[in-house]
């Protein structure tokens, strides 16, 4: 008998049968509370009936239209529709199916488009597991470690982590932009940097949100020396955080966007998004893949699109993470040292008396909540964060419920 690779490491031991909006339902017959969204994926909730509906009809007519063999309709309305979403200025697209990939798009568009080598990320940012994306991964060495050599020219400065440091935010971007320009003066010269790669909050590496100076700071570096800022969008963007792409809420212009995750409702579907000016800079034909762009991913795409319009869930993730923050906040017990987040993304960061990572309890706390009802995930350096990232359609009482269960759990714990 052929088994799962253990290779794969499951965060709770559930099949699940099937779901409908913030709830999946197991094999057994139980309900669960999904507060994981398939990581930051299912944004419409689990099967959105428009989406649904747009993906069934799509599969009717057609499935595969190779994007560089043919072009199909839902590729080139999804590329138009998305004109109307994206940051000013980014007005040129190209889709492939992960994170992961759309990073490793970012990175070549970056270093073909300035003729240089390297590429700075920011200390406990996520980018991906291919090589690439995994040598820009500096939220833990379980991304990385056990098959170097990885890719050279990556090289990695402080993000203004405050909490981690025992800083206020104000020294930690001091230091973090410091830091920046040491290593911009003694490992990688500004005529060798292509780009730097940031998320607008940190994901993996712990639900820290950056904050304006220190985007600022990047946004001031890249336009003096000709460096290309590209903010990694895949778990921030399509209303995740309470605006429609995360870099928003700091008002710093990127060049580069990496999408995925929420774009497609659970459809495998990303992208980059920069100027056609920069676009051009590409290599035609350096860049393609047999399934991007996928028919019935972009038709669903676009209905994901349409919902998060006219359901209004960008200020409905702006205003339940405010209820889903305090109410977390409000419950902090001694063992959670910090409680932080950017709309629909709360982490609670779980530390010893000494002040410590207590990764021990933030794994019992993840395991009780899904023991009774409540799917959460961890997170962090340490896996020491236990993290929330509900649907965006997701409902006041759903966010009273999640408190309820979040607070058994740390009565129990
Ligand atoms: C910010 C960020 N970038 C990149 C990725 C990689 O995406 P994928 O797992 O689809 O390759 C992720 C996935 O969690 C992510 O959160």
């Amino acid at each position: 008998m052929t088994a799962l690779s253990p290779v794969l490491k499951q965060a709770t031991p559930i099949t699940v049968d099937h779901g409908e909006g913030c709830y999946l339902y197991a094999t057994d017959g139980r309900r669960y509370l999904d507060f994981t969204a398939g990581i930051g994926v299912t944004s419409t909730g689990h099967c959105h009936p428009r989406v649904v509906e747009a993906a069934r009809a799509q599969v009717g007519s057609l499935i595969h239209g190779q994007y560089t063999t043919v072009m199909h309709r839902p590729l080139l309305a999804l590329t138009e529709r998305l004109g109307e979403v994206l940051p000013d200025g980014l007005d040129s697209v190209f889709f492939s199916n992960s994170g992961s990939e759309a990073i490793e798009a970012a990175l070549r568009l970056a270093r073909q488009a300035t003729g240089r080598p390297n590429v700075i990320v920011f200390h406990g940012g996520f980018h991906g597991r291919t090589v690439a994306a995994a040598t820009m991964t500096t939220s833990g060495t379980r991304f990385s470690a056990g098959f170097s050599p990885l890719m050279a020219g990556v090289h990695v400065a402080p993000f203004p982590t405050a909490y981690r440091y025992g800083w206020s935010e104000e020294q930690a971007t001091d230091f973090a932009l410091r830091e920046l320009d040491y290593l911009l003066t003694t490992l990688s010269a500004p005529a060798e940097t292509a780009a730097f790669f940031v998320e607008p909050v940190l994901g993996e590496g712990g639900y820290i949100p950056g904050n304006t100076r220190f985007f600022e700071g990047l946004r001031e570096r890249a336009d003096a020396h000709g460096i290309l800022l590209v903010f990694d969008e895949i778990q921030t963007g399509f209303g995740r955080t309470g605006k429609f792409f995360g870099h928003q809420h700091f008002g710093v212009r990127p060049d580069v966007i990496t999408i995925a995750k929420g774009l497609a409702s659970g459809f495998p579907l990303s992208g980059i998004a920069a100027s056609r000016e920069l676009m051009a800079k590409a290599w035609p034909g350096s860049q393609g893949g047999t399934y991007g762009g996928n028919a019935v991913a972009c038709a669903a795409a676009l209905a994901t699109i349409e919902v998060i319009e006219s359901e209004g869930l960008v200020d409905n993730a702006a205003a339940r993470g405010r209820q889903l923050l305090e109410g977390v906040r409000a419950r902090a017990t001694k063992a959670i040292g910090d409680v932080r987040g950017l709309g629909l993304m709360v982490g609670a960061e779980f530390t010893t008396a000494t002040g410590e990572p207590d990764t021990e309890t933030a794994a019992a706390a993840q395991r009780l909540a899904v023991d009774k009802g409540l799917l959460l995930l961890t997170c962090g350096a340490y896996s020491n964060v236990v993290r929330m990232i509900p649907p965006l359609v997701v409902t006041g009482d759903q966010i009273e419920e999640a408190l309820g269960i979040w607070s058994a759990v740390l009565d129990e714990l």
